[in-house]
């Protein structure tokens, strides 16, 4: 091991605890790719998701509900060859542990085995309790995700915030509990209102990562691509951007486009040469 390699300390889930217990945020981002997995991990990220928004963001799906297991795994891969020090929590895509809990202990093996991921993540509250628990069991940490949760936004309304009133408000509590009870180690909250929030965050003793649920959580979430400005089919209310980075490429390749249809590139700096007598040599030895 390299000097260099060995300064890196991974980010473990005891450390995750203990920024908890300190009161000092979690900052939690997704990326998808070995280069995102690069740039996030060197900007000092906490947490990183191979989230299950790579199907809208990379590869141009309505939403999350398509997402393939073989999606997630290869890049759950990509993200994790990047990263040495981030936490890197992988997406259980939909379908790959709604339809029975061997299923779900299967296909979150495969996730943290294949994909080196160092969790899982997956959407729903008690329901799926008993799915978090047996993941647990078998030895691979769950990050929950409660709120409003994509893969089955249809049956909540669409997307819009949940526990808005007492009841709705009461069962996404009980959802928090629920996941902690049965062993999750860390709960993302979104879409909810930052009161129910603050007040899940200082009940349960594992950190709570807000998407869209205000400043009273533990950490907060965002999307690459929304906060750099590089997916424009819509931004939610709830995100903040912090770059343009589609315009500066869109630039970049205009100007690219122009530069080779004024031959201004390649320039010299850019080019190979040989020695004038060889290229001589070769006129004289070409048949035409
Ligand atoms: O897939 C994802 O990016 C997520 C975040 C919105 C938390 O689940």
């Amino acid at each position: 091991m390299s000097d260099a390699s060995k300064e890196i300390k991974k980010v473990m889930i005891s450390d995750l605890w203990s920024m908890k217990e300190k009161r000092q945020k979690i900052s939690m981002i997704t990326a998808y790719s070995y280069p995102q997995g690069l740039i996030v991990d060197e900007a000092g990220i906490d947490v990183i998701l191979v989230g299950d928004s790579l199907g809208m963001v990379e590869l141009g799906y309505r939403d999350t509900v398509p997402v393939t297991m073989e999606e997630m795994l290869a890049h759950t891969q990509a993200v994790t060859r990047a990263v040495k020090r981030a936490h890197v929590v992988s997406d259980m895509p939909f379908m790959s542990y709604n339809i029975s809990v061997q299923q779900a202990v299967t296909n979150a093996g495969i996730l943290y085995k294949d994909g080196l991921a160092d969790s899982i993540k997956l959407e729903g509250g008690q329901g799926m309790a008993e799915t978090v628990a047996a993941i647990h069991r078998a030895g691979i940490p769950v990050f929950g995700h409660i709120g409003l949760t994509p893969q089955t936004a249809a049956l909540l309304g669409g997307f819009k915030v949940q526990g808005k009133s007492i009841d709705q408000a009461k069962k996404v509590f009980e959802d928090a509990v629920a996941l902690e009870e049965a062993g999750a180690f860390a709960l993302i909250l979104e879409a909810i209102p930052k009161e129910l929030a603050a007040l899940i965050t200082e009940k349960v003793r594992i950190p709570t990562v807000g998407i869209g649920a205000g400043v009273g959580c533990d950490g907060q979430v965002l999307v690459l691509h929304d906060m750099v400005g590089l997916f424009k089919r819509f931004t939610p209310k709830f995100v903040k951007v912090y770059a343009d980075v589609y315009t500066t490429q869109v630039e970049a390749v205009s100007e690219f486009i122009n530069d080779v249809r004024s031959a201004d590139f390649p320039g010299e700096e850019h080019s190979f040469g040989m020695a004038a007598e060889t290229v001589e040599q070769l006129r004289k030895q070409l048949k035409k």
